[in-house]
């Protein structure tokens, strides 16, 4: 049997700055035979290696408790199957290293865990004994900076100042090379730690961006491998980021604290403090929009290492000119759990052109955020500069519209020995070109290399299908969803906006972990928002509140509420729920006082925004919108009182739901299913597919109107908009999810499929390689943004109904695998990371089945005498499917192949059933459409309902854990 594997704590792997003294623990149980689910577990939990792996948890044990639970289990907490004999446990200390395995049984067989460590950070405040330095009077140059007030309408650049790169540098003598040694680090806006010449780790942008106001994170680093007996040196290199005047922050600064233990089990720290010394170095410039300028012929050999100090120390350097420091204030200090922003990969450019003289222009083939790293060799003083845009003019230079405001340029200045790579450290941009100006000589292609920066999450899932088109979609959502992850969730990463809109990060948060592990962002993310919270209730539209836009729409606000939910139901965090209930409460009390008669008239700002044509919501009544989220989060608050038992609570809020809903239906329901709606035009009379979709969405429809709710909705998607999407960002979070709930799949796939505009296809066809802000295509300096996530949320569609899973418990305990297998789509292949494991599903079917419906019966009739088919081959899919015809006793086939974790239970739903002969798992009968069995059918174990049920055109059958082979074949 495996081992318990993927060991976490509180989210991550190993994690090194722990800010919680109570943590969780996680581990993926090992599978065993089908149908395997944990029994029991074990938690060693011990202050060093050789204790754990004497079995010694002195610590923690916890005893063997009978669970299946192998998720964010509680440091210390008593279970009530173990006598608090069994379980013991020690306080955690702050600033420690702990190791921890942990034991799962699964019926009579154990296995253990490999160990695993997390290293507790700082807890209380009154640890902290570094100071705050900073530079006494560094220089600065006056840039603009975009402020947003009040509304998208009031625009406003305001002046702020931009310092040079600050340098710090500290030398100190160590009486012996230290057995641990750990820093905590804080730089603001950014900042980068170097130990003895190197730099600490791989962080970039670090750290994470916060209302400052309200506190920092700092990042903790194991640099104990980088010091030594005698002469060490540490050196911090400081930018703006977002720490800058305009926000209501002053100059750059920086923390750091050192802590040491040595083979004598003694300790020592170290601290930033008024000794330490500085100087403005070679980053002349730097702005997260402005770019930045560094002149490497004011590099100083040496400045973080030791020796540097006296005459000629290292590479001849030396510290005269630095200056002592200014102690200065700063914020309140948090620990990052969440990952840090790093390069995450390296794109070389496909092509370059030449379009004048002296200009180079680079394709880097993809639009991206990041930076780029340039190489040459030229005299000293040489500057090069780099200018950098998501498209091209007809010419082939660089059309620079959709930067609007950000000047998205760096400089380098040669310092002319040899070959010199240039790396911007506190910028980035969004871009697929790059211009190089200046450069000596004519560049090649390797002068520049793409480097793809964002919040390093984890991969969580993926997705693949037959269809081409469907995976270039994906693939340009994956892009965007990569390009804006930047500590916060971006609406894009060109223009001088790059902010944490809510409505953005809501509407994409359930394809953001479809994707990836989101986990810890969000927790990060809902912290940053719960700190916005002003005491009415009220959240700002954008969060960080670098702008604060309060009180927010509803449809951006709801990320509040959406993105706790969506922590509890993906998973299994009940704690945030409990962290925010307060929160939460508050901000949809705030929504019920602003309502008038359960209407929300006002506090719409954006509403269902972007749909075709235009930014502002065309069809859709903002108060519809409004309303209809304010039911939403209300009714998602009881299900949060619900989940943490505040009965009073649940019953309170649903019935307040309930008062809204029926509001909601008087106000907007017409009559007959149909919603009203915005009338662009005296002629225009026609449905909407947003104000059709939302109703449905949410069950809202008084049942007898159901039928005419999704009458009209067809109508307006199939004949009013020529199946292409009609609706903004609000409505196609949620049209594709109604489409397939009420059997309209294949509507869906042909909207989603179109190439011609609007839609997803057409972005496709007119070479977008992330996804545009507007249906439209447009690249002048208004609201057009090629690298926006907020159309992203069809993704999840493709791993719901093309994947067919959907989860339909909190933490995956329960899940429903139901493939659609819309228009020519012939295979398509999802995983999920799960927190019990992966879940995958990859089904194909015979390539000459189409459509469905007439279509579908009149293929089947032909089937039995189409011999000439190809049974089985629908290529290109490992797994399910790509084996010819084997086991395919008819014309066609529908193949499954699924792999379910530990602990899991799925219900598979597979299609064709009225066209099924019969159904083998693994060669076995399952089931047969003449209700002939051989001895054996039905019993394949792990199959956990009695029998293979037929529903319509479904065959339903419920597994356990396990891998299947399901083959239904006519
Ligand atoms: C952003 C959006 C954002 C919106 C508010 C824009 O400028 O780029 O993505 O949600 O403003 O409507």
């Amino acid at each position: 049997m495996d081992k318990p594997s993927d060991l976490r704590c509180e989210y991550a792997k190993n994690p090194l700055g722990l800010g919680t003294a109570s943590p969780r623990f996680s581990w993926i149980p090992p599978r065993g035979e089908r149908g395997s689910r944990q029994s029991a577990y074990r938690i060693l939990c011990s202050s060093s290696l050789a204790k754990l792996e004497s079995g010694i948890g002195d610590v923690w044990d916890s005893g063997k408790r009978d669970s299946d639970r192998c998720h964010l289990v509680a440091f210390g907490v008593e279970s009530p199957s173990v006598s608090p004999q069994e379980s013991q446990c020690a306080p955690l200390r702050e600033c420690s290293r702990y190791w921890w395995s942990v034991e799962t049984w699964n019926g009579g067989q154990s296995s253990r865990s490999d160990p695993a460590f997390f290293d507790t950070a700082l807890f209380e405040s009154a640890t902290w004994k570094a100071s705050w330095i900073s530079m006494p009077a560094p220089e600065f140059e006056t840039t603009t900076v975009l402020l947003v007030e009040g509304s998208i309408n009031s625009n406003r650049h305001i002046p702020s100042r931009l310092y040079h790169g600050i340098y710090l540098r500290k030398e100190f003598e160590l009486k012996a090379r230290p057995t641990l040694a750990k820093a905590y680090f804080c730089g603001l806006g950014y900042g980068e730690l170097y130990v003895n010449g190197q730099k600490a780790g791989d962080r970039r942008l670090d750290p994470g961006q916060t209302d400052y106001k309200e506190g920092a994170l700092y990042s903790s680093y194991d640099i104990t491998d980088s010091l030594r007996a005698g002469g060490n040196a540490f050196g911090i290199v400081l930018g703006n980021g977002r720490y800058i005047e305009a926000y209501g922050f002053g100059k750059p600064r920086g923390l750091l604290q050192v802590l040491l233990e040595y083979g004598d089990g003694s300790r020592q720290t170290l601290l930033s403090d008024g000794t330490w010394t500085c100087s403005r170095g070679p980053i002349l410039h730097n702005g997260i929009y402005s770019g930045e300028v560094y002149d490497a012929r004011l590099e100083e050999a040496g400045w973080a290492e030791a020796a540097f100090a006296a005459e000629g120390g290292v590479g001849g350097g030396n510290a005269a000119g630095w200056q002592p420091v200014e102690i200065v204030d700063g914020p309140r200090l948090r620990s990052q759990e969440m990952p840090p922003i790093r390069a995450t990969g390296e794109l070389p450019p496909r092509t370059m052109s030449s379009p004048d003289p002296g200009v180079f222009v680079f394709d880097f083939g993809q639009n991206f955020a990041g930076v780029v790293r340039l190489r040459a060799r030229g005299a000293s003083g040489t500057a090069i500069s780099l200018r950098f845009a998501e498209l091209l003019t007809k010419e082939g230079r660089l059309h620079l519209g959709t930067n609007r405001e950000s000047q998205s340029r760096d400089g380098f200045i040669l310092r002319g020995e040899g070959e010199e790579d240039f790396e911007p450290r506190f910028t980035y941009h969004g871009f697929r070109y790059v211009e190089v100006r200046g450069y000596p000589g004519t560049p090649t292609l390797d002068a520049v290399r793409g480097i793809v920066l964002g919040t390093d999450v984890a991969a969580a899932g993926s997705f693949v299908c037959s269809d081409g088109l469907v995976n270039a979609i994906h693939s340009n959502i994956l892009w965007g969803q990569r390009s804006n992850l930047m500590s916060a969730p971006t609406d894009c990463p060109q223009r001088g906006e790059r902010m944490g809109w809510l409505g953005d990060a809501q509407l994409a948060s359930e394809e953001a972990c479809c994707n990836f592990d989101m986990a810890g962002f969000y927790a990060k993310y809902l912290e940053d928002i719960r700190l916005a919270q002003r005491s009415d209730g009220s959240l700002s539209d954008v969060v960080p509140p670098y702008w604060p836009l309060y009180p927010a729409d509803p449809a951006w606000a709801t990320a509040y509420p959406v993105l706790a939910w969506t922590m509890y139901w993906n998973y299994g965090d009940e704690r945030i729920l409990e962290r925010h209930y307060e929160g939460l409460k508050r901000y949809v009390d705030f929504l019920d006082a602003s309502a008038e008669g359960h209407i929300l008239n006002s506090l719409g700002s954006y509403g269902d925004w972007c749909p075709p044509g235009t930014i502002y919501p065309k069809k859709t009544p903002m108060a519809f919108t409004s309303t209809w989220y304010l039911y939403h989060d209300t009714l998602l608050f009881s299900r949060v009182a619900e989940t943490l038992g505040r009965r009073d609570d649940a019953a309170a809020y649903a019935a307040r739901a309930r008062d809204i809903a029926k509001a909601f239906n008087e106000k907007f329901l017409l009559g007959d299913g149909r919603y009203a709606t915005l009338a662009m035009s005296p002629i225009d009379r026609s449905v909407g597919q947003t104000t059709q979709a939302l109703p449905l969405y949410l069950d809202m429809v008084p049942t007898g109107q159901r039928e005419g709710a999704l009458r009209n909705l067809l109508g307006a998607v199939v004949t009013n908009a020529d199946s292409h999407i009609d609706a903004g960002i609000v409505g196609t979070r949620y049209l594709f999810e109604v489409l397939r709930d009420t059997g309209n799949s294949d509507v869906a796939w042909d909207v989603i499929t179109q190439t011609s505009y609007p839609g997803w296809g057409y972005m496709v066809s007119e070479g977008a390689t992330t996804l545009w802000e507007r249906w439209e295509k447009l690249a002048g300096m208004g609201m057009n943004s090629h690298n926006h996530i907020m159309f992203g949320s069809v993704d999840a569609w493709f791993y719901r109904s093309l994947g067919g899973i959907i989860p339909l418990e909190p933490g995956w305990t329960n899940v429903r695998v139901a493939p659609k297998t819309p228009g020519s789509l012939t295979h398509a292949s999802a995983t999920r990371m799960t927190p019990r494991g992966k879940l995958s599903a990859a089904w194909s079917r015979s390539p000459w089945l189409r459509g469905d419906g007439a279509e579908r019966h009149a293929s089947a009739r032909a089937s039995s005498q189409a011999k000439a088919c190809d049974g089985g081959s629908s290529g290109g899919l490992g797994g399910a499917g790509s084996s010819s015809g084997a086991g395919s006793a008819g014309g066609g086939e529908f193949r499954l192949a699924l792999s379910v974790p530990d602990g899991t239970k799925v219900h598979v739903e597979l299609p064709y059933a009225e066209l099924g002969r019969e159904l083998r798992e693994g060669g076995r009968i399952l089931w047969s459409s003449d209700g002939i069995y051989p001895d054996d059918a039905g019993s394949v174990e792990a199959v956990f309902d009695d029998a293979v049920v037929r529903r319509g055109d479904i065959l339903a059958v419920g597994v356990g854990s396990g891998d299947y082979e399901f083959l239904l074949s006519w």
